[in-house]
């Protein structure tokens, strides 16, 4: 039998177990940017920030168990981009291919356009094409390729950058 999946925002009560998770894929070396989650006092940072501005922010679990996440972060570094989300995802090895990352997508896709933004932004490693399936099956289109941003165990990486425009809503009738 499937495991139950289900998805829900973030809570500050979360970070440790987010935190956990977001360690454990980074350790893994293949599809992160960073290679150890950062300390949990600026895991607790952004989270309460997240929560604080609106940014959606959500975690999956599995029968109950925090085993993943996705966060889709304004970027308010610039009034001209403002309209701009950061998206980043991650589930644990064993839990993947249940369908907890597509659910994950598409509700924080939802939220993030709810929040007004228009355009989402990630990036991913050309190696990572499961990755890019998903991301490609909910809309998001390639944008370009940078060569060799990441300097893997094995070798230079190169980065596919994708976005996903939010459909303009049709004005209501007055
Ligand atoms: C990428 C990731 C979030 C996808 O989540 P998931 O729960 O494994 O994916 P789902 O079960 O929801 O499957 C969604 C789609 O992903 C693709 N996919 C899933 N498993 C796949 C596999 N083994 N090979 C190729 N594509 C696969 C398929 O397109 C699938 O759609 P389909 O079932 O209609 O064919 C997850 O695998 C993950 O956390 N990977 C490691 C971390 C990572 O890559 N983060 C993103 C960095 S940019």
């Amino acid at each position: 039998m499937r495991p139950a999946v289900t998805v829900r925002p973030i809570a500050a009560a979360d970070v440790p177990h987010f935190r956990a998770v977001l360690d454990e894929v980074a350790r893994e070396r293949r599809y992160l940017a960073f290679e150890e989650a950062p300390p949990i006092e600026r895991i607790a940072v952004f989270v309460e920030a997240n929560i604080a501005t609106g940014n959606t922010h959500l975690v999956g679990l599995v029968d109950d168990m925090i085993v993943g996440w996705c966060d889709i972060v304004r970027d308010v570094s610039r009034p001209t981009r403002r309209h701009c989300g950061t998206l980043g995802i991650g589930i644990l090895a064993q839990y993947r291919g249940l369908g907890l990352g597509r659910l994950l997508m598409q509700q924080a896709m939802a939220g993030a356009a709810a929040s007004g933004l228009k355009r989402i932004e990630l990036t991913v490693r050309s190696s990572n094409q499961r990755a890019i399936a998903l991301y490609a099956q909910l809309g998001f289109a390639h944008e370009g390729c940078q060569r060799n941003p990441i300097m893997a165990e094995d070798g230079y990486e190169d980065r596919d950058l994708m976005a996903y425009l939010v459909p303009e809503q049709p004005k209501q009738a007055a």
